[in-house]
């Protein structure tokens, strides 16, 4: 059943894909079949034989002018380490291993994929580090590493990106320590950091000209005074619940018309909370277990 869902996801996509005028080049097909060997020879990759096109009949892969430029290999079926081969296919644009079970750390050369937008790794065993050398890869807008075991901090180098500001959606790894301050220049479209151990400042992905959409600093140990940060007008979901954040909730977010998600729960704020915009219309747990917070929709001050 489970084989069968996940085929009918690859020839959506498969169809999607055509037409390309062009058969697979010699290193791509090569490369397609080392990470087949490196997996192997699962079951599930049965359609990428030699004898055929890549670009056109097998699962998981979409070509653009004969080059890859599309991998999926999303499966709890497949495990051990990611195969060091796609490194080689230099035209990825799009990798997507969801759901796989690969364990071991993420390739520091990964990074030689200068064409790839889209990383996404999540829900599978990783461990180790986050690659410093993503920050070298231009084109990215993605890192989804989220639900991995991933260690360490955000890479130093994430102050310095070559290229796009990618979201970062890195939930639930065991993530640790400060996030680097030098991270304060750039204005994220999305973050989400939810469920590691990160401590001290957050609010380096604050400030008023951003224009971040989601942030989700939840289920973590930052330790900073949320009445000076300035809250950027393009917010729609702020989850701050279960840290040590201090001080008060800014007036300035009952100006947010389109605020749809907001926690601030499980902290250590205080006061009055303001009344106005979309405010009082979240439940009451979205501010409990605070010092001191009070009004609206928690009892009057
Ligand atoms: C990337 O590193 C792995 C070993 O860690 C190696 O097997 C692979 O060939 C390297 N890729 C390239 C393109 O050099
Ligand atoms: C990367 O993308 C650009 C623009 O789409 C393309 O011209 C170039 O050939 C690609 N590079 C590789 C190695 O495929
Ligand atoms: C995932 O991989 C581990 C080894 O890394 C293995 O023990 C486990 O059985 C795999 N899980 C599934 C669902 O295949
Ligand atoms: C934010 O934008 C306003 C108006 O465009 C500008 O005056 C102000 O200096 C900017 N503030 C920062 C911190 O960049
Ligand atoms: C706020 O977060 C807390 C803790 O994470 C959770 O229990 C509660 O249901 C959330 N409330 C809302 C309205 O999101």
């Amino acid at each position: 059943m489970m084989i069968l869902v996940h085929l009918s996801i690859f020839f959506s996509i498969l169809f999607i894909s055509l037409p390309s005028s062009h058969s697979c080049t010699a290193n791509d097909k090569n490369a397609l079949l080392e990470i087949k060997k490196s997996l192997n020879n699962h079951p599930l990759l049965s359609s990428w034989t030699p004898q055929t096109d890549c670009c056109t009949v097998w699962s998981g892969v979409q070509c653009t002018d004969g080059r890859v430029t599309y991998l999926t290999l999303s499966s709890s079926y497949f495990s051990g380490n990611i195969p060091p081969a796609i490194t080689k296919l230099k035209s990825l644009d799009i990798l997507f291993f969801k759901y796989s079970n690969f364990s071991g750390p993420i390739p520091d050369n990964i990074s030689d994929l200068k064409n790839l937008t889209y990383l996404g790794l999540s829900f599978n065993q990783l461990t180790g580090p986050i690659p410093g050398s993503l920050s070298q890869m231009p084109k990215l807008q993605a890192i989804e590493l989220n639900d991995n075991k991933l260690t360490g901090s955000i890479p130093d180098s994430f102050g310095s990106f070559v290229g796009n500001i990618p979201a970062l959606e890195l939930s639930n790894n065991r993530l640790s320590g400060k996030i680097p301050e030098s991270l304060s220049k750039y204005d994220f479209n999305a973050v989400f950091l939810s469920g590691n151990r990160f401590t001290g400042d957050g609010s380096m992905f604050f400030g008023r000209n951003k224009t971040t959409i989601q942030l989700d600093l939840s289920r973590n140990m930052f330790q900073f005074d949320l009445s000076k940060v300035k809250i950027a007008r393009s917010i729609l979901m702020l989850d701050l619940s279960q840290n040590r954040i201090f001080g008060k909730i800014p007036r300035v977010l009952t100006t947010l018309r389109r605020l749809e998600r907001f926690n601030v729960s499980y902290n250590r704020l205080c006061g009055k909370i303001p009344s106005g915009g979309r405010l009082q219309t979240f439940e009451p747990s979205a501010y409990s277990h605070n010092l001191c917070l009070c009004g609206t929709p928690l009892k009057a001050c």
